[in-house]
């Protein structure tokens, strides 16, 4: 499992199962093999587990609000959305031939997917192009945060863990499931109060959205939902937390599975031209973000 997929429990083909460079070592470990497919899917199963095992057991109240401030100096760096996207370029840009597809193909297929469907809603394609931005999360100079706290599906924190998040039995072992200003079904929120209010479960959408509204994008409203909450799956797919919305994020949800089409969508083998494409995104990029950004 390479780190930077975004939902390790959904990564399709053993030939996904990359040596990244941030892979975790149980990965590596039997990276030898990964060519015995039927050895590979079980491998792969315990890897998943283990890390929504770790992901369920750290993603507390205070785990959030720790990362919240931590990354709200934005003192990592500055650089440009383009340049970001080069940056994360070069994370998965190993000699590996069974490597994934660089991760701007991921992020120009899911763009150009979006712009084909959607041609005058170019917030939508640059909203594409940026969403996995925040995996940077994965990067010495960020924090080199551990798999858990940058990928796999989101939830909120604060509240009951709903049945449907992927491997809920493991949230027993965290320190906020029976903490009973926590474990009640709005916990620490009104019913109705808008998931803007809510704090998420760490990761790349959260950094991200983050990084976005605190340099002052002028991204829309349901750009910056999708950004923010692209792998909240127990929302989009299985329904969950409906009572924490209010009208504008049952409006942007429409948008967000819109989107996801296109979030998956990358895993085709359609190989973009970047230089041809480039300008085109740049122009967006001037539209809605300032040259420079705090990171
Ligand atoms: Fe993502
Ligand atoms: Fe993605």
């Amino acid at each position: 499992m390479s780190v930077l997929v975004d939902k390790p429990q959904q990564a399709e083909e053993p030939k996904m199962e990359s040596k990244g460079v941030f892979e975790a070592p149980q990965v590596n470990a039997f990276g030898q093999t990964f060519r015995d497919y039927t050895n590979v899917e079980s491998e792969r199963q315990k890897s998943v587990e283990e890390f929504y095992r770790q992901n369920h057991i750290n993603q507390t109240v205070d785990f959030v609000k720790k990362m919240i401030e931590q990354y709200s100096k934005l003192d990592k760096t500055e650089m440009s959305i383009w340049e970001c996207c080069e940056l994360l370029n070069q994370v998965v840009d190993d000699s590996d031939p069974d490597l994934d597809e660089p991760q701007i193909q991921h992020l120009l297929q899911s763009a150009e997917a979006a712009r084909k469907d959607y041609p005058n809603e170019d917030w939508l394609h640059l909203t594409a192009l940026i969403h996995d931005l925040g995996k940077v999360l994965c990067l010495p100079s960020f924090g080199q945060l551990p798999q858990w706290a940058v990928v796999g599906d989101t939830f909120p924190v604060g509240c009951a863990f709903d049945e449907s998040i992927v491997h809920h039995k493991y949230f027993k072992d965290n320190s906020d499931f029976n903490n009973p200003a926590y474990n009640t079904k709005n916990g620490i929120y009104q019913e109705g109060c808008g998931l803007d209010k809510v704090l998420m479960s760490w990761g790349h959408d959260e950094y991200m959205y983050l990084v976005a509204k605190k340099n002052g994008t002028t991204l829309p409203s349901a750009a910056m939902f999708i950004i923010r909450f692209h792998s909240f799956y127990p929302m989009h797919k299985a329904g969950a937390y409906t009572h924490l919305m209010n009208d504008e994020d049952k409006q942007n949800l429409e948008w967000l599975k819109k989107f996801n089409k296109y979030d998956l969508y990358s895993k085709s083998k359609v190989r973009i031209d970047v230089d041809k494409v480039k300008p085109y995104y740049i122009s967006l990029i001037e539209k809605y973000f300032p040259a420079k950004l705090k990171w």
